[in-house]
């Protein structure tokens, strides 16, 4: 055998033991497994690519114990039309995940964003009483999803990207003219409440610890302290946590301007009662350099500082990242980097080999204080 033949070989056989969950490639102990312990749970989104790629589930299956799908419960999804309802997508995810022992939560009952609301509820007549209309659609959707998902999904994020980061003020939407931005947010949670009376109930969104999200931040607390004030049931706050490497829009590293505010910020979610969940963690390292071990180590030092920040708060019990490998990360296309070359921005690669990422991540979870 020549030496190619025989590195193919080895190439071969280890991506056959990817199949065999908490192999030597995948890394063992898997994340999830590092974080129970400390009362931390870890995972991924998982949409149809990855859940019909069997290396992709494997590598789901040994490192994680929960999964969100990634877009099979979004109205874009879930809704065809104003009346009817398709669960087949979401339901596959389900029964996979939990015939392996994961954990799911679920994403979202409202993506508060019109260019995320399907084509026929942004071209909806809601005829000679828009209000009422309005809310039939709306409790009608909340109803239905969180009631058929009750006792299957712990915690949902009911509410999704509901402040305008430009503004700090709340969106406006089809939904929100006939409703007000305020009743259209009330309404969906406490839909879900009544619905689903043991779910978590989460509003989640992208402000982060970056410089610019200043007022990204203080206007999800003003909707915060708002919705504790009004009695409206919200129990935690969803951190998507989409972060951006030093060089990425010109950040800095974590902690040299911004921690305090983060801090203040978080002090302020958490002193409301509000526990946290990490939803949708990823590292976006669109400017960094090509070099890739300079482009790895920015990017592990990077999340594993952001982690710390986080689980310092004990009502921190969830950490998911969006996409477990680079492969089907929707950071691939959303915004290409100037080289051309893929994105480094998950615990995994192209090829399933762990990164300095995942070793940050392992490393973060280990340092974690039981919860
Ligand atoms: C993204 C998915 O990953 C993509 O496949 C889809 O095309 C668009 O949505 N914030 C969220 C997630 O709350 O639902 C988004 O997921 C990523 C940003």
């Amino acid at each position: 055998m020549t030496d190619l033949t025989r590195r193919e070989a080895i190439g071969a056989a280890a991506a056959v033991a990817l199949f065999v969950p908490g192999n030597a490639l995948a890394a063992s102990p898997g994340l999830d497994a590092i974080g129970k312990p400390r009362g931390i749970r870890f995972g991924t989104c998982l949409g149809g690519k990855g859940l019909r790629d069997p290396r992709y589930r494997a590598l789901v299956a040994a490192q994680c114990g929960l999964i969100v799908p990634e877009n099979e419960l979004k109205w874009q999804a879930v809704r065809p039309d104003a009346r009817s309802f398709d669960f087949r997508a979401a339901d596959a995810l389900i029964a996979w995940a939990t015939s392996v022992g994961l954990g799911v939560r679920g994403h979202t009952l409202l993506w508060q964003k019109t260019e995320r609301y399907p084509k026929w509820l942004v071209e909806h007549d809601f005829g000679p009483n828009p209000r009422a209309e309005a809310e039939r659609l709306l409790t009608g959707h909340v109803s239905t999803v969180a009631g058929r998902y009750a006792g299957v999904l712990p915690s949902f994020d009911v509410v999704n990207e509901a402040v305008d980061e430009k503004t700090g003020g709340l969106r406006e939407t089809v939904l929100t003219a006939p409703l007000g931005a305020e009743n259209v947010i009330d309404l969906a949670f406490r839909t879900a409440r009544a619905a689903a009376p043991h779910m978590q109930l989460v509003y989640n969104d992208y402000m982060s610890w970056e410089p610019g999200n200043e007022l990204h931040r203080s206007g999800v607390l003003k909707l915060l302290e708002a919705l504790k004030k009004r009695g409206t049931p919200v129990d935690a706050l969803g951190i998507q946590s989409h972060i951006g490497a030093p060089g990425q829009g010109g950040g800095v590293p974590f902690g040299a301007r911004d921690e305090k505010a983060w801090r203040h910020f978080l002090d302020a979610v958490t002193g409301m009662g509000l526990k946290l969940l990490v939803t949708e963690m990823d590292v976006n390292d669109k400017l960094l350099p090509t070099d890739i071990a300079t482009r790895d180590r920015a990017v592990a030092d990077y999340a594993r500082a952001f982690l710390d920040s986080l689980l310092v708060y004990p009502q921190l019990d969830t950490v998911l990242f969006w996409g477990i490998s680079d492969k089907y990360s929707w950071l691939q296309g959303l915004t290409p980097r100037p080289d051309g070359l893929a994105k480094r921005c998950c615990p995994y690669g192209m090829n399933y080999e762990p990164r300095p990422l995942r070793t940050a991540v392992a490393a973060a979870l280990a340092a974690a204080q039981a919860r």
